[in-house]
This record gives C-alpha cells, sequence and structure tokens, in this order.
C-alpha cells in the first residue's frame, strides 16, 4: 500500500538539516507520498528546493497554513506549553480526505520533521490491515528509553508501560501508530483539535478511530524499536547576530 506520511514543518535555522534528512529516506522507501505541511503564510522554495533535489517530483503535496499567533510559541515559552502541528496535521487531513482514492487502501502516518526514522518502520506499516491502527514502540520519549504497548499472550494491546501522564487513553507519542485511511472516511470529524491538555494530541485522534483491543500490534509484537523521538538543539547563532549588527552575513546569497 501507499503510505501518506504527514509532516508539519516551520522554519527555523535547523529546517533544511531535518528535511533533507527524511527526504533521503524518501528516496529509500518508494511507496512513501510525502504530505509536507508548511506552518507559514505560504509555500517556500527552501522546501520545494529539497524535495525536487530528492527527486521525489510526483511524490509530495505541499500545503501551507500558519499556525495562529494565539497558538505560536513565544521565544522563551517552554516548547510543551502549545500543542505544534495541530493546524497542518488537520489540513493535511482535508486534503486525503478529498484527493485521495477512499476505495484503495494505503496508510497514513504523522511524521514529525525531527525525529530519526528506520527504513524498516514503513516495511512494518505496510502490513496495517484495512481499517486498522498498527502500533509500535518509540525510543527516547516520555522519559524512557522506550515507550511500548504491553501485549497480552494473544498479542492484543492490554496496556502501556508510559510512565509520563500514564491515565492518557493512548498514553503513546505520535510516531507510535500509523492508520489505515478508510478509518478516515469512516470517521470524516476525526481531527486534531487545541482543546485538548497537553500530551492528549495522540489520544485525541485515536479515539475517533480505534479502540485498545482492535490496535495491531507490529515491529516484532512492540520488542523492536525503529522510531526515536530525537530532538535537535536550538541552534546558537550568536556570531551571526553580530555580523548582523554590522550589517553582514555569513550566508549572503547561499541557503543554509
Ligand atoms: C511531541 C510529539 O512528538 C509531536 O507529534 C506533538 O505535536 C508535540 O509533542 C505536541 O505536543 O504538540 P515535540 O518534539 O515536542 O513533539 O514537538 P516538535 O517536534 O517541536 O513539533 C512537532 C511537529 O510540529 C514538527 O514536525 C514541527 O516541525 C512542527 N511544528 C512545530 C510546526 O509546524 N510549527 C511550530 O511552531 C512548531
Ligand atoms: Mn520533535
Amino acid at each position: 500500500p501507499k503510505i501518506y506520511a504527514i509532516t508539519p514543518t516551520y522554519a527555523r535555522p535547523a529546517q533544511k538539516a531535518e528535511l533533507t534528512r527524511l527526504s533521503h529516506l524518501f528516496m529509500l522507501v518508494p511507496n512513501l507520498h510525502w504530505i509536507i505541511v508548511e506552518d507559514s503564510n505560504s509555500t517556500t522554495t527552501l522546501v520545494r528546493n529539497v524535495l525536487l533535489r530528492a527527486g521525489l517530483d510526483n511524490r509530495f503535496t505541499q500545503l501551507n497554513i500558519k499556525t495562529p499567533p494565539e497558538f505560536k510559541l513565544q521565544g522563551k515559552d517552554p516548547n510543551w506549553i502549545k500543542p505544534r502541528g495541530v493546524e497542518q496535521r488537520n489540513l493535511a487531513l482535508t486534503w486525503l480526505r478529498s484527493n485521495v482514492d477512499a476505495e484503495r487502501h494505503a496508510i497514513v502516518f504523522f511524521m514529525d520533521d525531527d525525529n530519526s526514522y528506520s527504513v524498516e518502520l514503513f516495511a512494518e506499516m505496510s502490513k496495517i490491515k484495512p481499517g486498522r491502527v498498527g502500533i509500535w514502540p518509540v525510543g527516547l520519549v516520555g522519559g524512557l528509553m522506550v515507550e511500548r504497548p504491553l501485549l497480552n499472550d494473544n498479542n492484543q494491546v492490554t496496556g502501556f508501560n508510559a510512565a509520563w501522564r500514564p491515565e492518557r487513553p493512548f498514553p503513546i507519542d505520535m510516531a507510535a501508530f500509523g492508520i489505515s485511511i478508510d478509518l478516515f472516511f469512516k470517521y470524516p470529524q476525526a481531527s486534531f483539535s487545541y482543546e485538548v491538555q497537553r500530551g492528549y494530541q495522540e489520544s485525541e485522534i485515536l479515539r475517533y478511530l480505534t479502540t485498545r483491543e482492535q490496535l495491531q500490534p507490529l515491529a516484532n509484537n512492540c520488542r523492536d524499536v525503529l522510531v526515536w523521538h530525537t530532538r535537535t538543539e536550538k541552534t546558537k547563532l550568536s556570531a551571526e547576530e553580530a555580523l548582523q549588527r554590522q550589517n553582514k552575513r555569513s550566508d549572503e546569497g547561499i541557503e543554509v
């Protein structure tokens, strides 16, 4: 099946580095289609060039929608104060519902631009059955080495090992699941929301689509880690700022 990967992304110094990393994953996984949604007032040539340089010509959809200012993180806000990617993921779901053949089996995956993904994850995702949500472990998240679903002897999900807010209906990261696309047509209201507590975006979308018991465990019955919730350090640019005060810059005429 085709896998639609939905990636919200926003401008910052490391954006091109993050997207270049991901674009090379797409070069290795031919059944991936990238829906990349920029958090901006228009699409950018920086993002478009990354897509074209990887040769993804017919395998991407470039969209944009800006996060309303009241929901955007401000300079010194801790990153968890407001949800990220809500508007962008919802726009991608709207695009999918009006541009994709509802009868053809496909998978939807929410792929943040800064995580680390193994090519093997996408082979696992391809096993998701129609009508099901597939689930697997995620490394380096929630204060643990690995957050993972717990299975019974029949390989059904009965719980989770989460340490952070384990009372959530689905105490898992966005990178922990993939969704059979038919569920988005069956449940047209399924979407993300600003009106949920911190850490509840995953539970918010999944509550429309599945129950714990219906989850399809993948990645060697949830024993293999094929995705890591890495986070990139904020780029330090004090020397660049000093240059700019003299009306100079290191990247004059150069896209970084
Ligand atoms: C965690 C989860 O892994 C995210 O999927 C979830 O959206 C987020 O928490 C949340 O609670 O909202 P985290 O590493 O803290 O992720 O978030 P980021 O990686 O900073 O952002 C998630 C995605 O949204 C990224 O693809 C990022 O590029 C995008 N984003 C972030 C925007 O589009 N606009 C922003 O202003 C910030
Ligand atoms: Mn992240």
